[in-house]
């Protein structure tokens, strides 16, 4: 049985990724931090299910503390690391810059180097991402040069060129997955998609007039996040280690993101949305984001299996739930909100 340390397994993608490889048969151990409240809604299922056979198993970590990672590391033995944790808030980063590169960029050092003393056999993913690119105009893949517009895309570029040089200097197999944006119905409630997935169904429940948001010209390459971690694991599969862009080569505006989810519902998004609320604008922006994954499918195989529509459907469906309305309903409601 392989197994796998997932750090940031509290997130998104750890939670689809922790449910993918338990599926491929790994034995998984995620990495948390303390919390002032319980944070584990997303993988809660896995460990009702799993934790009494020590298949999903929870460890406290902190990506800023070396010997907590030490400590994991040396008592799982893993055959593969998948680094996800990070403060993954771009408008965040611009308030707390200190503290992301001490996350995101030292804490992938502090990893790599410790399987480099320690486990140097182990595989070791890095959760890049397509912010990197930042004002390099799209479309953007391998060769395209990294342009960062925001100290969170700073920290992920000097954590992809650790570990390349981890890889070339220790010949360790490091690899990078340049992940566009990947979305879900477990996406975090201040990004855009999820903001706007969320808020609608709140609009449809009643309890909710109006959404602000920021900058709605912005483009984004939006793709399904279960489709986005079976790439890690392909990444890591390869028979070398390389760094790869993984991305739908879709290319839509927030206000293209507005007007499918709204029309879903019949309804005019101009009537519910306030535009370029300052506290949501960014100092610097990255325009518009369009991945070309042409070498992941040629290498590896993978394509995603979602399209942008199916996205919107599943991620508003999804929070209609939470509501207890289903999607019929919501047509219904809808009508005499007009
Ligand atoms: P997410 O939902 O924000 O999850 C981030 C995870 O990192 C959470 O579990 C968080 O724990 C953990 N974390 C934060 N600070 C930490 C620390 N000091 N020590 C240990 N863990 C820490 O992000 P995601 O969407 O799943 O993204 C996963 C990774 O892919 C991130 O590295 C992100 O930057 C990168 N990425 C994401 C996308 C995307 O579109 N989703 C695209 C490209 C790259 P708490 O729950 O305690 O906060
Ligand atoms: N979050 C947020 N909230 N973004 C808004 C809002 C708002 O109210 N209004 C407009 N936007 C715009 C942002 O300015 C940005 O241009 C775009 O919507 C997308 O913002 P996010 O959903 O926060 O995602 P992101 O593209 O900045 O970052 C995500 O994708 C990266 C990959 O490119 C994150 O998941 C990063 O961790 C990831 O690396």
């Amino acid at each position: 049985m392989k197994k796998a340390i997932i750090s940031g397994v509290t997130g998104q993608d750890g939670s689809y990724l922790s449910e993918f490889l338990i599926a491929k048969g790994y034995e998984v151990h995620g990495l948390m931090r303390r919390s002032s409240v319980f944070n584990t809604e997303r993988i809660d299922h896995l460990t009702n299910s799993y934790e009494k056979n020590e298949i999903f198993n929870l460890h406290y970590a902190d990506l800023t503390d070396t010997s907590s990672l030490r400590n994991i590391i040396q008592k799982v033995e893993p055959d593969e690391f998948y680094n996800l944790g990070a403060m993954s808030h771009v408008g965040v980063s611009f308030l707390t810059a200190e503290s992301v590169l001490n996350i995101n960029s030292l804490g992938a050092y502090r990893v790599l180097d410790i399987l480099r003393e320690i486990s140097p056999r182990c595989k070791y993913y890095q959760a890049s991402s397509s912010e990197m690119f930042g004002a390099s105009p799209p479309p953007q893949n391998e060769n395209t040069a990294f342009m960062p517009q925001s100290p969170y895309g700073i920290s992920k570029v000097a954590a992809f060129h650790t570990t390349k040089y981890f890889r070339n200097a220790n010949k360790m197999f490091a690899s990078n997955g340049i992940l566009f944006n990947h979305e879900s119905p477990r996406r975090g409630l201040n990004f855009v998609t999820r903001k706007i997935t969320y808020n609608a169904a709140k609009i449809i429940a009643g309890l909710e007039k109006k959404i602000y948001l920021g900058n709605l010209d912005t483009r984004r390459d939006w793709g399904f996040a279960g489709d986005y971690v079976k790439a890690m694991w392909m990444i890591l599969q390869h028979n070398s280690p390389d760094d790869f862009v993984i991305s739908t080569g879709g290319n839509n505006s927030i206000k293209d993101f507005l007007e499918k989810v709204f029309s879903l519902l019949n309804l005019d998004w101009q009537k519910y949305v306030e535009a370029n609320t300052p506290r949501y604008m960014r100092k610097t922006e990255v325009e518009s984001l369009q991945g070309d994954s042409s070498k992941a499918k040629k290498i590896l195989g993978w394509e995603p299996d979602h399209s942008f529509d199916d996205l919107c459907k599943m991620m508003l469906e999804s929070d209609l739930k939470k509501f207890n309305i289903s999607f019929d309903q919501a047509q219904e409601i809808a009508k005499k909100l007009k």
